[in-house]
């Protein structure tokens, strides 16, 4: 896929199919994991791949909003360095990468926040000085799917040179 259609048509999907996602898609998610840039360089983020099933369920049961996980093929904890104020951008950065090579070789994901942060600490290892900032999971969607997307119209979210000048793709230059 190109780019910019990787972009325009990945979705947040939840539900999976049951087939394996296989071990070098799962590397390329991780290196994109890697590739993607942090403040000052400080590459604080750390990420744990969930693969077995079993972990996958706790994973599941650990979390508020993100239950659907458990139909994921794998799943990406992202940690990072609360302590670094940019430790958000860095996470999102990453998210974004992750789910973007996914969707590149067909791989849908989701992403979730609502964590029962004590239990998953515990079951993951995580240590006190990381933060889970949110949980990918990944598979298969269940069908052939190629977004569209549900989003504002550039008319109302972007400005040309200064605030309040509305964008006309018409004006560009
Ligand atoms: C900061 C943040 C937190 C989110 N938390 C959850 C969550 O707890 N559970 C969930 O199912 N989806 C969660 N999502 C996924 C959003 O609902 C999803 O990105 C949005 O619906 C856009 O989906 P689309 O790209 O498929 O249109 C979260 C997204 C973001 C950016």
């Amino acid at each position: 896929m190109d780019t910019q259609k990787t972009i325009m048509s990945k979705l947040d999907i939840r539900q999976f199919e049951a087939k394996k996602v296989p071990a070098d898609v799962k590397l390329k998610v991780l290196e994109a994991a890697r590739a993607s840039g942090t403040g000052l360089n400080k590459q604080e983020w750390r990420f744990i791949l969930v693969q077995e099933r079993e972990a996958i369920k706790r994973l599941a049961e650990d979390s508020t909003s993100g239950g659907w996980v458990a139909g994921a093929n794998f799943a990406v904890i992202v940690l990072a360095d609360p302590k670094l104020g940019f430790h958000l951008i860095d996470s999102g950065r990453a998210i974004q990468n992750i789910q973007l090579a996914a969707w590149d070789q067909g791989v849908i994901s989701g992403l979730y926040t609502g964590f029962k942060e004590e239990r998953m600490r515990k079951d993951f290892a995580i240590p006190d000085e990381l933060k889970p900032t949110v949980v990918v999971g990944f598979g298969y969607p269940v069908k052939k799917i190629l977004g569209k997307k549900n989003r504002k119209p550039l008319s109302e979210l972007a400005f040309v040179d200064k605030y309040g000048n509305k964008f006309d793709a018409k004006k560009l230059n």
